[in-house]
């Protein structure tokens, strides 16, 4: 990210109160995504492009400008408000203060209270995780919203509801939830390729999909997932959960390939994504699509602009 990119979302960091008081005041049980849904929605009081709309002095092909001007103010939010929701349901509501010297990634993942190199992980996969085609759930409702002149807080409201689907992005929760069941199952052990087939044929047969397999558009191994099978590769070679991901990346097309339903066998972004998460101490599956949310706000906001 620029210097200058980096500045301009510092200058407009800090997020008002009653944000955080609306976060507070949600019920204890509340979806983390429900819960960031929520705060950004809050928020479109304070949305540039209605006050300039309002004006009636706004012409068609100026529109761009407030709307940066929204984007801008809300992506430079988003880490705070997410690493907010965490601290506050799952670490007694410990709140950790930004750090206006680190860096965007460094700054979430000091506000996450982990350590390094999760600032790192935070930078990859907010990168990771941004707008790649503009066809997918998530992206297309951001879009659609938006081309009613809602303004960026509607649409990225919008795009994080349709991101919570299992099927979109809380498919990395999901996928984390059925490797537990598989370790579960195991006592640990890495499954043999035989009992890792027989685990994938079981799901299928109950009528499951295989999460983090499969895609709408790709036709091929997500790009996504194999930088973060590097990343793996490189910093947590020996972790039981990879070895699982890594027997399934070979088992998996295969029986896709066998059952002749899905277009795309290969494994998407959401196969890797929570093992690292997981690996890294955020243990908390249900949080994982408010990380993918983020990043995706990234990409939603670039193209809607
Ligand atoms: C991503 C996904 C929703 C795309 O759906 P799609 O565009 O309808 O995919 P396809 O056209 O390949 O689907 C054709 C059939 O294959 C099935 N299929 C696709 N991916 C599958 C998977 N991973 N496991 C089992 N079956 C799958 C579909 O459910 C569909 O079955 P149906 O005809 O009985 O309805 C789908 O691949 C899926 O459910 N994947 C698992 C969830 C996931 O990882 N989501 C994150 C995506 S980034």
């Amino acid at each position: 990210m620029s210097k200058k990119l980096q500045q301009s979302l510092k200058k407009i960091f800090s997020t008002s109160k009653y944000v955080f008081d609306i976060l507070r005041a949600m019920p204890a049980d509340s979806h983390p995504m429900v819960m960031f849904s929520t705060a950004i929605l809050a928020m479109q009081r304070e949305s540039e492009f209605v006050k300039e709309y309002n004006s009636g002095k706004l012409k068609k092909n100026d529109y761009w400008a407030p709307t940066y001007e929204d984007g801008f103010n809300l992506l430079a939010k988003l880490p705070a408000i997410a690493s907010f929701i965490y601290r506050l349901k799952y670490k007694n509501g410990d709140i950790i203060a930004s750090d206006a010297k680190l860096d965007l990634g460094g700054n979430f993942a000091h506000m996450m209270g982990i350590a390094k190199p999760y600032d790192d992980v935070a930078r990859m996969y907010f990168i990771l995780h941004s707008d790649h085609e503009s066809g997918n759930v998530s992206a297309h409702t951001g879009h659609l919203v938006a081309s009613a002149l809602s303004d960026l807080y509607y649409s990225i409201s919008a795009m994080t509801n349709g991101l919570a689907g299992p099927l979109h992005g809380l498919a990395n929760q999901e996928v984390l939830n059925w490797l537990h069941g598989v370790y579960d199952k195991m006592g640990g052990k890495i499954p043999t390729e035989e009992e890792m087939k027989k685990f994938v044929w079981d799901t299928l047969q109950s009528g499951q999909v295989i999460p983090g397999f499969g895609h709408a558009v790709l036709r091929k191994t997500d790009p996504r997932y194999m930088a973060q099978r590097e990343f793996c590769l490189k910093h947590l070679p020996n972790d039981p959960l990879f070895k699982y991901v890594d027997l399934l990346f070979k088992v998996v097309p295969p029986i896709l390939l066998e059952q002749g339903k899905a277009k795309n066998p290969w494994p998407n972004v959401d196969a890797q994504s929570g093992v690292i998460q997981w690996y890294y101490g955020l243990k908390e599956y249900d949080f994982y699509t408010v990380l993918f949310a983020v990043g995706r706000a990234f990409g939603v906001v670039a193209n809607i602009i």
